[in-house]
């Protein structure tokens, strides 16, 4: 597929499929994370995986713009490390993050990505999941099978660009 229209077609997903999500396509996405770029290739970051529905259930409650992590089979969880590199910890994760959403909605999955890291629920989901305090979690990712289109938006090109030096067009 044409790289643009696999970008393009991406979209945040927050109603999932019943169906179980392939443990094979789940190494793949979690393949395509640990493969991302990272500031002196320090690879700063760690990935937690969640199918139990107890625990999914439990998260949905914790995270307030969350509720469809309940629903979808799984939730991946991201995790940065601040003593691997101090300054880019958290850029190099989304980088792995984003790389995980790609290589998903490549195998027809659906993600939505919440985030976590600085709010102010942060803490209750590291006790819930046992993560060390030396960790952070960058975002929870629900990962399914869609269950509904969506549709978006992006700001004009134009808006947004400019050549050589600000404000040329
Ligand atoms: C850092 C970040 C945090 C986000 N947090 C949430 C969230 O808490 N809940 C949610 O439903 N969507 C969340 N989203 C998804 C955005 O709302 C979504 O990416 C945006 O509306 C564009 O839609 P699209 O992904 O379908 O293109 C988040 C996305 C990013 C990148």
């Amino acid at each position: 597929m044409d790289v643009l229209q696999l970008l393009k077609g991406r979209r945040s997903i927050r109603k999932y499929l019943n169906t179980p999500v392939e443990d094979e396509k789940i190494l793949q996405c979690l393949e395509a994370a640990r493969w991302a770029p990272s500031a002196s290739n320090k690879q700063p970051w760690e990935f937690l995986v969640v199918k139990n529905k107890m625990i999914r259930e439990k998260l949905a409650e914790l995270h307030p713009y969350a509720k469809f992590v309940a629903q979808s089979p799984v939730v991946f969880v991201p995790l940065t490390n601040p003593k691997i590199h101090p300054k880019y910890h958290k850029s190099d994760t989304a980088l792995a993050t984003l790389q995980f959403m790609i290589t998903a909605h490549a195998l027809e999955l659906g993600t939505c990505w919440a985030g976590v890291i600085g709010t102010s629920f942060e803490k209750e989901i590291k006790k819930l999941l046992h993560i060390p305090d030396h960790l952070h979690v960058l975002a929870i990712i629900a990962l399914g099978y869609p269950d509904q289109k969506r549709e978006s938006t992006r700001k004009e090109l134009d808006t947004l660009t400019h050549w050589e030096s600000y404000g040329l067009k």
